[in-house]
């Protein structure tokens, strides 16, 4: 059994925290928020669930103490400033790249072992970040923003289909961003036969359209992020590392040649295991999908430059 810590008790911290508590697969959960108590509260408020659903997880709370965090197997860091309607999430560049950077620094005192995967925003420029400060070994640092792309992805194509998501295959690659990622719709699929067998093409360009503003429109209804999906999304990919389930999902990673690309964390297939991403899926992409992974790579390489 794992310990697993959340920086940053907000809306995906938080969320985060009671899908790993919902699916029972780590031993203990530790929140961690600069707000005095705040952390405290919501994972006693989490804890007080656990007579409900079941789950048996230890979740507590932490204000700024790092010490608690010792020896965690897995660090997810969420802390910094969501979007606000209207902002980008390379709008939040500036305040959360010394927050991702501080938090890092803290955790590796407590947990030299640990793997890392950040959510904070703009994610792709955060992961570079985390990963070029930290010296850590690639495969220890993980951006998550395709799994949940990938997720919102399934959801339009399921709806458009009228069947379950869970029958429905897809993956998003490239940015984490509104116009850096590339949902593949030629290679989505509906119990493995192509969507295009079902919908139109107007209808999938549609589909692509709604899931790369997923975040946004959401954003604007909310007022403030989404963090139902994010945290589902960070409780799968921390699932497949903790249970060693190599399970494949498009993740933001450092990468070294593999798509004709170097020097910049983006998404793209990894198989998740014990170790961290173990290994980096090479899909056999069109010429257009490569010329769009291309442009998305371009976009976040200017994004890492304002670091
Ligand atoms: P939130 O505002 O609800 O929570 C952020 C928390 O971080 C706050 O409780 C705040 O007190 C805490 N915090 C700030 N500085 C800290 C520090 N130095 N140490 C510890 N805690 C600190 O925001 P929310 O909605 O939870 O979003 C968190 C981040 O995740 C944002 O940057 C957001 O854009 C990003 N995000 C990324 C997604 C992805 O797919 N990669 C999806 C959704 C959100
Ligand atoms: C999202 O995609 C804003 O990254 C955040 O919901």
């Amino acid at each position: 059994m794992s310990k697993i810590s959340v920086i940053g008790a907000g809306n995906v911290g938080a969320s985060c925290a009671e899908y790993i508590g919902m699916k029972n697969f780590a031993a203990e959960v530790v929140l961690l928020d600069i707000k005095e108590n705040f952390a405290e509260g919501k994972a006693m408020d989490l804890m007080q669930t656990s007579a409900l659903n079941g789950f048996e997880t230890r979740i507590i709370g932490s204000t700024n103490d790092y010490s608690k965090t010792a020896g965690s197997d897995v660090v997810v860091i969420t802390s910094g400033i969501p979007r606000k309607p209207g902002m980008t999430r390379e709008e939040l560049i500036g305040i959360n790249a010394g927050i991702v950077d501080q938090v890092m620094t803290s955790c590796l005192e407590h947990s030299p072992e640990a793997i890392f995967v950040i959510v904070s925003n703009p994610m792709d420029t955060m992961t570079y970040l985390a990963k070029s400060k930290s010296g850590l070994p690639k495969n220890r640092i993980i951006g998550m923003g395709g799994a949940l792309d990938s997720a919102r992805f399934r959801y339009f194509l399921s709806t458009a289909l009228g069947v379950p998501a869970k029958e429905v295959e897809g993956m998003v690659i490239g940015g984490h961003g509104d116009k850096t990622m590339i949902p593949l719709t030629r290679l989505a699929s509906y119990k493995g036969v192509p969507v295009s067998e079902f919908l139109s093409e107007e209808k999938l360009a549609e589909i692509k359209a709604s899931t790369m503003v997923g975040g946004a429109t959401l954003t604007g209804m909310l007022g403030t992020s989404a963090w139902y999906a994010p945290g589902a999304a960070v409780s799968d990919l921390v699932q497949s590392i903790v249970c060693d389930q190599k399970k494949m999902m498009p993740c933001c990673v450092s990468l070294e040649g593999e798509y004709g690309q170097e020097d910049i964390c983006i998404g793209v297939p990894v198989v998740l295991g014990a170790s961290g991403w173990e290994k980096i899926v090479e899909l056999d992409l069109n010429d257009s999908e490569k010329s769009e992974f291309a442009a998305s790579a371009e976009a976040v390489r200017t994004m890492n430059g304002a670091l």
